[in-house]
């Protein structure tokens, strides 16, 4: 177990000291883009003293400058003035893992508190972050790093913090959520629903951080970090593309009953972790199956409190601005509050597997020939595995042949070598989609 320090007090850390409510907290927002601006916004509209927005922090800033923001705010392009300023809390809102790092730290060892929407920052030094912050003696918030304005860190940090978690599970990227959502409902191809996200700018000319799942994971991470304390790497949370699916996928889906997302899960069972991201079947009734279009949903498995929901918007600036704001007066309020001994947060560090256990799809693209189940039933049965059903749909050219084999449960490792042997038979066209069924 890593242990992270309680909170101490520093004399020389003004921020430490008791505020009251005349005096509101002083903030620094590095940052002045999509999120950063919405947060100056929102800042300068209210009248609630908590907050005050004492400096503005991009690179050529001249041409950010706004007519609603206050002639008092210091504009600047330089991070040590930042670091060098009396601001209580650093709003870090540029992104990326440099500079957005160095800024993190210096501001922390000066004794400042963070809010940051960084999802790559926390994923990477999360826990190394969170553990200098309470060495001196503040805070850091990242609410608005997962699910964008969907408020599941901050439950988790506060709401569900009584129970002990065991499972998250979600749809944790708009972009592969709103392609899959369009190849369900219009039944149009990936390719086509893909230029569709780009053209309405839910995806980026290069999309494959969202596509291939390296996004989900890092947020899956973050969520593992938050609500099941434990340190885990993105890099160790295997990630599975939604490239291959398409539009016949979501036939042969809904003949079961089911539709297809990309779902991020972690599931803790003792010291080991089992994480997954990927495209899999969920019943088209379920919460899941039910998200359509851009939006995220967050689903908690907790020992107490049994199964917790979280969804709505998980982008764009104004949503997520209010969960960055949201941060900043939970720390103005705890700054307020003066000092006080903080929870030690104990993280375990898990083995971390995908070796989960569950029923199988399997979608074949083959050239027609006599004896192709037969060839894929010897394989499945010679590795143990059993079909429960199989599917093909009339009407595809025998050239290219679309059909699917369902498997009763089995673990993941049993099932791989399987895999590549039916992938590697004469008829196969494309390597097996395989895709796990979560019911
Ligand atoms: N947008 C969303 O919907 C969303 C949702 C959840 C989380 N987030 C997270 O929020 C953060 C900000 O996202 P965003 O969409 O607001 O990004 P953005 O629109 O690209 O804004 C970033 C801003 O930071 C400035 N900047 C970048 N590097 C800088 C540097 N080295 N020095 C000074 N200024 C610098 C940029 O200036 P230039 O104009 O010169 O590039 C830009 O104004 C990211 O961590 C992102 O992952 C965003």
């Amino acid at each position: 177990m890593d242990k992270i320090p309680p909170e101490r007090l520093s004399d020389a850390n003004p921020a430490l000291v008791p505020r009251g409510p005349a005096a509101p907290c002083r903030v620094a927002l590095v940052g002045f883009g999509t999120v950063g601006r919405a947060v100056a916004k929102i800042l300068c509209e209210r009248t609630d003293g908590l907050l005050r927005l004492t400096q503005i922090c991009n690179r050529n800033f001249e041409r950010k400058k706004q007519p609603w923001v206050p002639n008092d705010v210091i504009w600047t392009e330089d991070f040590q003035t930042i670091l060098n300023s009396d601001a209580d809390i650093v709003i870090e809102l540029i992104g990326g893992l440099h500079p957005a790092e160095d800024l993190v730290r210096g501001a922390l060892s000066a004794g400042k508190s963070v809010v940051t929407a960084n999802k790559q920052l926390i994923a990477r030094h999360g826990p190394d972050l969170l553990q200098l912050a309470g060495a001196k003696g503040c805070q850091l918030e990242f609410g608005a790093s997962v699910a964008g304005g969907v408020p599941v860190l901050p439950a988790l940090r506060t709401g569900l913090c009584g129970d002990r978690l065991h499972g998250i599970a979600g749809i944790l990227n708009g972009t592969c959520n709103y392609i899959l959502s369009r190849i369900e409902t219009a039944r149009i191809p990936f390719s086509e629903a893909l230029e569709e996200a780009q053209a309405r700018g839910y995806a980026e000319a290069d999309a494959s951080e969202d596509l291939d799942g390296g996004d989900a994971r890092a947020k899956l991470s973050i969520l593992a970090l938050a609500g099941l304390h434990v340190r885990v790497s993105p890099q160790d949370i295997r990630a599975r593309t939604i490239r291959p699916v398409d539009a016949v996928d979501f036939d042969y889906a809904a003949e079961l009953g089911c539709t297809i997302r990309q779902i991020s899960r972690a599931d803790l069972k003792e010291k080991t972790l089992f994480a997954d991201v990927g495209p899999s079947l969920v019943p088209a009734s379920s919460p899941f199956g039910r998200v359509q279009r851009n939006l995220n949903l967050v689903l908690t498995s907790g020992e107490y409190g049994g199964d917790m929901a979280f969804l709505g918007a998980g982008a764009g600036g104004d949503p997520t601005a209010v969960a960055v704001v949201s941060d900043l007066m939970f720390v103005a309020e705890s700054i307020s509050a003066g000092p006080r001994s903080h929870r030690e947060l104990q993280l375990a560090s898990p083995t971390v597997s995908c070796d989960f256990e569950t029923p199988w799809y399997l979608r074949f693209l083959v050239k027609d020939q006599p004896g192709i189940i037969a060839g894929l039933a010897a394989i499945l049965s010679a590795h143990q595995l059993n079909i429960d059903a199989v599917l093909q749909k009339p009407g595809f050219d025998k050239g290219a042949l679309p059909f699917v084999i369902t498997l009763e449960p089995c673990r993941d490792a049993q099932l791989h070598p399987a895999l590549q042997e039916m992938s590697a038979l004469p008829f196969a066209l494309k390597p097996c989609l395989c895709l796990p069924i979560l019911l």
